[in-house]
This record gives structure tokens, C-alpha cells and sequence, in this order.
């Protein structure tokens, strides 16, 4: 079987793709795959990487290897796969991996290449990629489940751009002037762009910083409680892992914990009540099918610390896959190895 993995990509989480793909490499099964790595640049350059080493991938020297060809994703259903231009050779692929994080990898434009190809891939289609990225069209449609999430006002730019005081004023009032607020960009994700609002003045800041990333800028009220993940995997009938929670060491879960700092632990299963982890369950399987998910996603919430509600936080459909991620632990403790998972997840794919 021919299997494609693409790595790297355009979005500000792509160091976070070449340690996801790296471990992804370094856990595949080679007697079963035949693999095509592919690499795409921070400017968006695509180059077939034979012989690929984990480790340069993971340090971003992959870039300066020898013998890198430049390789194209057709949408043509006859070429089925690449072309490599240098050459004019072509190069089948049965099925693909997209290892990219954010912006061109999670939000369904990666999606709608490889469906226009034919070529069948790991995860979530176009629209559901797309309203997954876009926090304030997750909200629009979660809030459908009737599954709880933060109370959320959405600042788009041309109103932000014309009176940045009176967005601030507005969102303020919409969540009860209660601080602490999170502002985020709507289509960023690990974190980025992402300020905590104590008061009036650095919501006002966090607003700034947000624009720079995003046309849309979410608001949101603070949940107070233990933050906690479950991984969904599956097609019509996805199953939901047990729950796993985030101990961050720092005011919140920022991209530094997340990727550079080694003292955020995990606890699998989270510490919270057995109730709780069964409504987390069942609560992410909601969303997933609500959003349209296939394949995998990674579905977070809060266990509010004062009366143990759950409260939807967000969804990755294209999770963090590092061999220290969430993801492919959850399923380890149910007994999946991260090999298995690999398989599992491109079985679905084919489904
Ligand atoms: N968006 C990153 C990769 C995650 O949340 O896992
Ligand atoms: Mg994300």
C-alpha cells in the first residue's frame, strides 16, 4: 500500500507537525507501507523526501538534505498521486496522511485536494476540517448538541477596525464583565495568539494581538476547572477513549507548555469522577458527529472544579501525534499500541 505522509505545511504549528510526523515515522509499520514522505516548506514548497530521517525532520534539517525533488499533489483522478515536475514522472498514492497541523493541514483545504484526487485520507473531510478549525463555527454548531460550552462573543475585524474600544465594550458586556476572558483567533490553533483578559485594558490588548492573526476574534468566558481531553476514532460508529487531563504548570496550556516544557504532566485517566469521564465520553462523541468527523479528532473540555460540569472547550482533527501527545496516549492505555493506531486510523481511511 502506497501511503503518502505529508509533514510541515504553512500554519504556525508547523515545528509541531515535524515532531508529530517524525513519531509517526519513527512507529510505522514498513513491511506493511510503502511510504511517500512528503515535506511542505513554511512558504509552501512541496518536495518528495526518500529515505526520510525522523531526526531531520524533527529538527527542520530535513530541508537541506540532498536529493529533495520537488513533488505536486495532482487533483487529476488519473494521476491518482504526484507529479514529480523535474521529471514528468508520476507517482500513485492508495492513501494519505496528512500530518499537518492548522492553517492548510486541519482546515479542509488539504482535504479538498485530496478528494478532488480520489485519493482516500486519514481523518475528517473538507467541511468538517473547516467548521473544526474555525472556533467561532465550532461554537455555532456545538451549541446545537446542547452539550455546555463557555459563553463566547465573536469580534470580527471590519467592526474591530472602526472602533476597537466599543468591540472590547461589547464582548465585556456579552460575558457579564466577568474577567478573567480568553480572547483567540478564530483559526489558530496550539495556542497561538491566544491572551488571558484580567480587565477592560488587556482585553483590549489581547484583542490587538488576536487581529494579528485572524479576521475573527473569539471571546470567551474563563472555565474554571481541570482541563481534560478525550480521543474519538471511528467512521458512523466512532468509540471514545478514556480521558485524559492537562497539569499545566503556567497560568494556561500556551504553546510553550504544550510543545517546550518538559514539567506539564498528563494523568491518564484524568482526576476526575468516574460520572464525569462517562459524560466527557459521551459528550465528545456528540460534537464529532455533530462537526460530520471521520477518522480521528481529539475532543477538550473542562470539568468545572466547583461543581464537576462539563464544558466543551475545543476540537482538533488533527491532534498532536509526539509520542508525549495526548492522542496517541489515550489509546495506548486502552491497549492500542501507537503502531495499531497508525493502522487503525489508515483502515478508516479506506472505509
Ligand atoms: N493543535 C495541536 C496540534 C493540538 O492541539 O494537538
Ligand atoms: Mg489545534
Amino acid at each position: 500500500l502506497k501511503l503518502a505522509v505529508l509533514f510541515g505545511g504553512l500554519s504556525n504549528e508547523h515545528s509541531i507537525s515535524l515532531l508529530s510526523s517524525a513519531s509517526i515515522l519513527r512507529n510505522v509499520d514498513r513491511n506493511k507501507y510503502d511510504l511517500a514522505v512528503i515535506g511542505i516548506t513554511r512558504d509552501g514548497a512541496w518536495f518528495l523526501y526518500e529515505n526520510a530521517d525522523p531526526d531531520k525532520i524533527e529538527s527542520g534539517a530535513w530541508e537541506k538534505e540532498p536529493g529533495l525533488r520537488r513533488a505536486l499533489l495532482s487533483p487529476d483522478r488519473e494521476t491518482h498521486g504526484i507529479i514529480l515536475p523535474e521529471t514528468g514522472e508520476t507517482m500513485r498514492i492508495d492513501v494519505c496522511f496528512p500530518v499537518l497541523h492548522g492553517m492548510g493541514g486541519e482546515d479542509g483545504t488539504i482535504q479538498g485536494l485530496l478528494t478532488l484526487a480520489g485519493i482516500p485520507f486519514v481523518g475528517p473531510g473538507v467541511a468538517a476540517s473547516a467548521n473544526s478549525m474555525d472556533k467561532s463555527l465550532t461554537k455555532i454548531i456545538v451549541d446545537t448538541t446542547g452539550v455546555r460550552q463557555a459563553d463566547y462573543y465573536i469580534a470580527l475585524r471590519p467592526d474591530y477596525e472602526k472602533n476597537a474600544q466599543a468591540v472590547a465594550r461589547a464582548a465585556a458586556e456579552k460575558l457579564k464583565n466577568t474577567y478573567p476572558m480568553f480572547v483567540k483567533p478564530c483559526s489558530s490553533g496550539s495556542s497561538v495568539g491566544v491572551a488571558r483578559a484580567d480587565d477592560f485594558d488587556t482585553l483590549v490588548s489581547g484583542l490587538a494581538e488576536a487581529f494579528r492573526w485572524d479576521t475573527k476574534v473569539l471571546v470567551e468566558e474563563f472555565i474554571d476547572g481541570h482541563e481534560v481531553e478525550c480521543a474519538v476514532l471511528g467512521n458512523i460508529d466512532p468509540v471514545a477513549s478514556t480521558v485524559g487531563e492537562i497539569a499545566p504548570t503556567q497560568t494556561f496550556y500556551t504553546f510553550d507548555a504544550k510543545y517546550n516544557d518538559e514539567t506539564s504532566a498528563l494523568y491518564i485517566p484524568a482526576h476526575i469522577s468516574e460520572e464525569a469521564i462517562e459524560t466527557v465520553r459521551k459528550n465528545a462523541v456528540r460534537v464529532y458527529t455533530a462537526l460530520g468527523c471521520r477518522g480521528l479528532s481529539r475532543v477538550d473540555f473542562f470539568c468545572t472544579y466547583k461543581d464537576n460540569e462539563i464544558v466543551f472547550n475545543e476540537i482538533n482533527t488533527i491532534p498532536g501525534f509526539t509520542s508525549i501527545s495526548m492522542y496517541p496516549k489515550l489509546f495506548e492505555h486502552a491497549g492500542l499500541s501507537y503502531p495499531a493506531l497508525i493502522d487503525r486510523l489508515i483502515e478508516l481511511a479506506l472505509e
